[in-house]
């Protein structure tokens, strides 16, 4: 049974002082922790390396937020997955909702990134969800199986061990709307069983819960036996309640 994750994404906040602040304060209270779960910091690109230097003495792990196809290439603006390994990156998110809605990013795209990321030796953290639309039709399943189908094509039965995938609902994203437990539980249930029809797995996927995750919620969110963990955004972005959402999850893993 794997450990429970914690994935903070920074998205494009903070500066090169509060980065660092927030990364010792994490650093810091997160110690007791370890051996109870994995805790991934996904900063942006410029503070990567800052932050590489403040947790090379922590169990936390570095993440980025995106890459680009190729290993290297005239890609203006791009990054590649062997730039991120290079940079001390052990993992990087993946169509995020975010990418595909104001960067275009079609499921295809992302399939062939997560390949890439997977041939480097990077644990990519797939991101799916529906529209506050499609859930008012009845369509998350339908939107979700089609966010995966192109991973099925790009990624063999060896490559599904190693990738973790993030239901975030996109009407939850930065909302302050959250998912019922119920619900998210029962997405992430049928995502679970839908990659297990194709693809024949050794173990079970770890599957993250994201949207509007903050210590107020968090608890029930963690009860659920399907939810492995969380993809952050706003509650990462301070220690205090990021350092929560970590003891909160560490409690409820230990007593599920
Ligand atoms: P949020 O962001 O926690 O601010 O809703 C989550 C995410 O975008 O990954």
């Amino acid at each position: 049974m794997s450990k429970p994750l914690l994935v903070a994404n920074w998205k494009m906040h903070g500066l090169r002082q509060e980065a660092m602040q927030l990364l010792q304060a994490i650093c810091l209270g997160f110690s007791p922790l370890a051996s109870s779960m994995d805790l991934v910091i996904c900063p942006g690109f410029l503070h990567i390396e800052l932050a590489k230097q403040i947790l090379k003495e922590s169990a936390i792990a570095l993440g980025a937020q995106n890459h680009y196809l190729g290993t290297q290439g005239a890609f203006t603006g791009e990054i590649s997955a062997t730039q991120l390994i290079d940079s001390g990156c052990r993992y990087v998110i993946l169509g995020h909702s975010e990418r595909r809605q104001y960067f275009s990013e079609s499921s295809e795209l992302v399939a062939q990134k997560c390949q890439q990321a997977i041939a480097v030796g990077l644990i990519p953290i797939v991101c799916v969800g529906e529209t506050k639309q499609e859930r008012e039709h009845q369509q998350t399943e339908i939107i979700i199986a089609k966010q995966l189908a192109p991973l099925f094509q790009a990624l063999s039965a060896d490559d599904f061990e190693k990738l973790i995938i993030a239901y975030e609902p996109v009407w939850a994203i930065g909302t302050g709307l959250s998912a019922s437990p119920e619900e998210a539980d029962s997405v992430q249930q049928f995502i679970q069983a839908h990659i297990a029809e194709h693809i024949d797995l050794k173990t079970h996927l770890r599957i993250l819960y994201g949207g509007s995750v903050k210590p107020d919620n968090a608890r029930e969110l963690f009860a659920m036996p399907y939810i492995n963990g969380a993809l952050v955004g706003g509650a990462s972005l301070q220690a205090e309640s990021f350092l929560k959402l970590a003891y909160l999850l560490a409690e409820q893993k230990r007593s599920h």
